[in-house]
């Protein structure tokens, strides 16, 4: 029976533990690059099997909040790479999370103070975090956002390419997950609250799954197929996020990963950071038949579930063989050492919310190790 310290391959990553740290916005990279306090936060959290990276803009256009990191610049990836050699002297794996936010954006952030774009003109009810010009961070309601052409579509494939080219090349990253969930670019494109669109784009879900699956494409072309992965949140809310059909679409993008050999697919169970069970539509989500669907196409990366884990329900999952990998997020604020925590069943930290987004040193490398 398979543990949590066990050993596992996702596709081309050998991976020491199924411990997974989550990906996790922390609004401490001024100009788009990952400092000194980075390094020391990832070099902190090394002993993980696996880290994904804070969401990581792949171009301007893709910011969604204030001081978040890119990949489209040459600081912003050799500030990357002190982060990436850090982790691999600690023995740790670590991919970049790929990210366009779409709509959830604010035009204050975008190139030239232009609109966000999304796949339709149609407001997230959402907040971006933004800094103020006396230094404060504030939460403040997403702007307008304009409807992409079709002809911009391959620019924007083409930009997370080029960014997965250089997380690997460049910024020495071990492979990239890209950002499918949440409410951002790639979600909006899936669900139809957020995509009225009616081109080849937009009604059927044929159509709605069209760009992810040119961005995962381009993402695989890119950094190989066995370093690429992909995360999803088949029914949260977060950012507005809408279907109320949510099932054969998300088994029509579990089968079409299937036949693309990623290195592992990445699902947030129930509204992210909230209930497990949340629904949308009728029935809740059969997230058996997800995964089912995935490997019944030929999926043989990992399969890596998030969202409310403890300790007991991670075991629980590896055990019964429901996942390969568990993520955690917020425990991995407050426990550096949480793979150790686990091993030896101590005492978890709670993290401080107020320091979450934004700020400096504090909330972010002063939570200390277990003794
Ligand atoms: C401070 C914070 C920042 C987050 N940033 C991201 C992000 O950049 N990308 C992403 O996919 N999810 C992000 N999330 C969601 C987490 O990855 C995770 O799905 C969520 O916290 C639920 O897992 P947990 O119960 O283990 O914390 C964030 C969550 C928190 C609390």
């Amino acid at each position: 029976m398979a543990t949590l310290f066990d050993p596992v391959q996702a596709g081309d990553l050998a991976l020491r533990n199924r411990i997974v740290m989550a990906p996790l916005t922390r609004n401490r990279s001024p100009n788009a690059v990952p400092g000194e306090l980075a390094v020391t936060y990832y070099r902190q959290r090394a002993t993980a099997g696996l880290i994904v990276t804070e969401g990581t803009a792949i171009s301007q256009q893709g910011q969604g909040y204030a001081d978040v990191p890119g990949l489209y610049a040459p600081e912003q990836l050799a500030g990357w790479r002190r982060v990436t050699d850090a982790v691999h002297e600690a023995g740790g794996r670590i991919v970049a999370q790929l990210w366009h936010v779409g709509r959830v954006s604010h035009d204050t952030l975008q190139p030239g103070g232009g609109k966000p774009v999304a796949p339709s003109a149609i407001r997230a009810k959402s907040k971006t975090y933004l800094i103020k010009p006396d230094g404060s961070g504030a939460f403040v309601d997403t702007s307008e956002p304009r409807a992409l052409e079709a002809s911009e579509i391959p620019g924007i494939v083409d930009d997370f390419r080029r960014a997965a080219k250089a997380a690997i090349e460049v910024a020495g990253f071990d492979g990239v997950e890209i950002h499918g969930a949440n409410g951002y670019l790639v979600d909006q494109f899936l669900r139809s609250g957020s995509n009225h669109r009616t081109d080849d784009y937009g009604g059927s879900i044929e159509n709605r799954v069209r760009f992810l699956f040119e961005v995962v494409d381009a993402v695989a072309g890119a950094a190989g197929a066995g370093r690429t992965a992909i995360r999803l949140s088949p029914v949260t809310p977060a950012n507005d996020a809408s279907d109320p059909d949510p099932q054969p679409l998300f088994e029509r993008v579990a089968s079409g990963l299937g036949r693309r050999g990623l290195a592992y697919v990445h699902v947030i169970e129930g509204a992210t950071g909230g209930s497990r069970d949340f629904q949308q539509g009728e029935t809740p989500f059969d997230y058996q038949a997800f995964r089912a669907a995935y490997r019944n196409a030929g999926g043989q990366g990992a399969w890596l579930v998030n969202n409310g884990y403890d300790r007991e329900l991670a075991e629980e999952a590896v055990a019964e063989g429901r996942a390969d990998l568990v993520a955690f997020g917020k425990l991995f604020i407050a426990n550096p050492d949480l793979v150790r925590r686990l091993k030896e069943n101590t005492e978890l930290a709670t993290p401080d919310k107020t320091t979450f987004y934004g700020g400096g040193a504090k909330g972010y490398v002063d939570y200390p190790a277990a003794i």
